[in-house]
């Protein structure tokens, strides 16, 4: 089993994620930048870890993932404007990698967006400048020589979803429910043999564990 630090810990996807995970005997934490939310956290079994992914810095960051053998990074600045994505979907991701590096982490997980996302939209400054923060992150990841693997959700949904999904290493875009985002990671983290994949996942046919079977090599 394994220990499981989860940045976004209290998010859409988060917060099905640290249920799942620990469900299957991994132990988990979960970062949360306010007080209040330990708590919710504490009742689903997570230990709570304090703390602001702007501002924590990367010898903050190992501290708190000093245990762990994963991390799960499923953060997002949600729209809050261009700042604060650079600040949390890119520097965030950077400091992650740094940290885990330190702390000789191998395997990091990252929550990304699908590429094709927004295409057939009017272009919007703020979303155009999301993806570009996205990209740059995928890239800082798959460039270092951790057991990453970068998963892009199509456009998320708020729902749990049925346990089926279209996942490959190039897919077409469509939407997926968060909860199926979090059972492709904990499907994913309980297979380490798939490792520095980029994986687009949306809603679909196949239920999860096979389809990270289909996914291994
Ligand atoms: N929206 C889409 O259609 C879409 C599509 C593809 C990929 N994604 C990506 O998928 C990931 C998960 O999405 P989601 O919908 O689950 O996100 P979400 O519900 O907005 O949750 C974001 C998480 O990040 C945390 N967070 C935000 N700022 C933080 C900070 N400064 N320090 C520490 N934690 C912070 C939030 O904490 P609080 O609970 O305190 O806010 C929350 O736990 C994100 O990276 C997102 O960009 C989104």
């Amino acid at each position: 089993m394994s220990k499981v630090f989860i940045i976004g810990a209290t998010g859409g996807v988060g917060s099905r994620l640290g249920p799942m995970l620990v469900e299957a005997g991994h132990g988990v934490t979960g970062l949360h930048r306010r007080p209040d939310q330990a708590d919710k956290l504490l009742s689903a079994g997570i230990t709570p870890w304090l703390g602001d992914i702007m501002f924590m810095s990367v010898a903050e960051l190992a501290v708190a993932t000093r245990d762990c053998d994963v991390v799960v990074f499923t953060a997002g600045a949600a729209g809050s404007g261009p700042e604060r994505t650079t600040a949390i979907d890119g520097e965030g991701v950077i400091k992650t990698v740094h940290a885990a590096r330190a702390n000789g982490i191998a395997r990091v997980y990252l929550v990304s967006a699908f590429m094709d996302a927004g295409r057939a939209q009017p272009r919007k400054d703020g979303f155009e400048h999301y993806m570009k923060v996205k990209r740059q992150a995928d890239n800082a990841l798959a460039q270092s020589e951790l057991d990453w693997v970068i998963l892009r959700p199509g456009t998320l949904v708020s729902e749990d979803g049925n346990g089926r999904v279209n996942a490959g290493l190039a897919i077409s875009y469509g939407s997926v429910a968060r909860g199926n985002v979090a059972r492709m990671l904990a499907a994913l983290i309980d297979t380490p043999a798939i490792r520095r994949e980029i994986i687009e996942l949306t809603d679909g046919d196949i239920l999860v564990p096979d389809a990270v079977m289909s996914l291994q090599r």
